[in-house]
């Protein structure tokens, strides 16, 4: 298939997905709506004060777009699987309110200033606000669960609802991580491959995890099924956050304003990825040594970055890096596509999953 079908298949998906995001958390608070979440208020009605600290903020974000990809493999999960769209379809915008909630959260943990080409929900609304509304998104998908039950059985929503809260855990385990070795509190040449790559599977294979999983469970799949899938979708979650650390280094001048993000940012937030360690791996002592000390000072200085950057470039780590996101693109893969039917959704799944990992912004 060309590249472009694919791209308009994924722009009507995301389509139908703006929809469910505006019932699911709609952009201005409603009685009704306060009502789902938490029943009828015993003393009354501030709807408007909910919309200002929930909706304003949260639909700010949302309106800057994203790429939706976590509600995206779910309902080609939900389609390969033979499961009921219609059913299953508030459930997609759950994952990608969670994910929503996660940047929030993590642009106040990294210092970040910017999240798509604009600024960071905590710089534009108030650190008050952002981690509020945040946590709000960890904890409003669960009211589907109990309060939208479309017809699921107890027993697929028992399953539904602990498959989100181990996934909520692992977030924060990954987040853990990743925050204590970008604060320096371990040495970045201690820390292995297999620790980064257990970093980025807690830290953003987890919601691929999770949609996958939910969807699979959602669709009827027996246990198997979920967690093959559950696996396919953590290994491209990792190969994501690879590609995501790849595309921080790589994306310069022009291109980075499309980024969102800027110049250098992972230099300067002083995050340990595998291409900072394949290059310690690789680079002569003096070279390992500058690049520790630019990444513990949190610069924004450009020469700094620049020359960071250029010992990264030079020993190769973006291309190892490259193939080790793709080995695992390939071969969890090989998994999924055994208990997966033959059908179109099959195909547009391992298109999609390639086309997220070989993304250039
Ligand atoms: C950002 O995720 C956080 C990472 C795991 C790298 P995305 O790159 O999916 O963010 P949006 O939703 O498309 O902005
Ligand atoms: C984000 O990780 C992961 C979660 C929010 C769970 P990063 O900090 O690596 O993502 P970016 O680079 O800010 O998007
Ligand atoms: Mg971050
Ligand atoms: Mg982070
Ligand atoms: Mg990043």
């Amino acid at each position: 298939m060309p590249r472009h079908d694919l791209e308009s298949f994924l722009e009507s998906r995301k389509e139908i997905i703006e929809l469910i995001l505006e019932k699911a958390l709609p952009r201005a608070m409603t009685e009704d709506y306060v009502n789902m979440l938490s029943g009828k208020p015993a003393y009354g009605y501030d709807t408007e004060s909910l919309t200002m600290g929930i909706s304003r903020p949260v639909w700010d974000f949302l309106s800057r777009g994203g790429k939706r990809w976590r509600p995206i493999l779910f309902t080609l999960i939900v389609d390969a699987l033979g499961g009921d769209r219609d059913r299953t379809r508030d459930y997609a915008a759950l994952v990608e309110l969670v994910h929503n909630g996660t940047i929030i959260i993590d642009d106040i943990e990294d210092g970040s200033e910017m999240r798509r080409g604009k600024e960071s929900l905590h710089t534009l609304f108030g650190v008050d606000t952002a981690i509020n509304a945040g946590n709000a998104l960890y904890f409003i998908p669960l009211a589907l669960f109990v309060n939208n039950k479309a017809g699921f059985s107890d027993d697929v929503l028992v399953r539904a609802y602990n498959i989100y809260s181990t996934e909520m855990i692992n977030v924060h385990l990954g987040q853990a991580l990743d925050i204590s070795w970008h604060r320096g509190e371990r040495s970045a040449d201690a820390i292995s491959e297999e620790q980064y790559i257990q970093m980025c599977a807690y830290k953003t294979g987890t919601l691929a995890r999770m949609s996958a999983k939910l969807a699979a469970v959602l669709s009827g799949a027996d246990d198997k099924t979920v967690n093959v899938l559950g696996r396919f979708a953590e290994s491209v979650g990792v190969a994501f956050q690879i590609q995501d650390d790849i595309l921080d280094i790589v994306t310069k001048g022009e291109d980075r304003e499309r980024f969102g993000k800027p110049y250098g940012n992972d230099i300067t937030e002083g995050k340990i990825t595998l291409l900072v360690i394949k290059t310690l791996q690789r680079a002569p002592p003096e070279e390992a040594q500058t690049l520790l000390d630019t990444l513990s000072q949190h610069t924004r200085e450009k020469e700094k970055l620049d020359a960071a950057i250029d010992i990264i470039e030079r020993h190769g780590a973006i291309e190892s890096a490259k193939e080790i996101a793709d080995a695992l693109v390939i071969s969890s893969w090989e998994e999924a596509r055994k208990v997966l039917p033959a059908c179109e959704a099959k195909d547009m799944l391992k298109l999609f999953v390639h086309y997220l990992v070989e993304r250039k912004e």
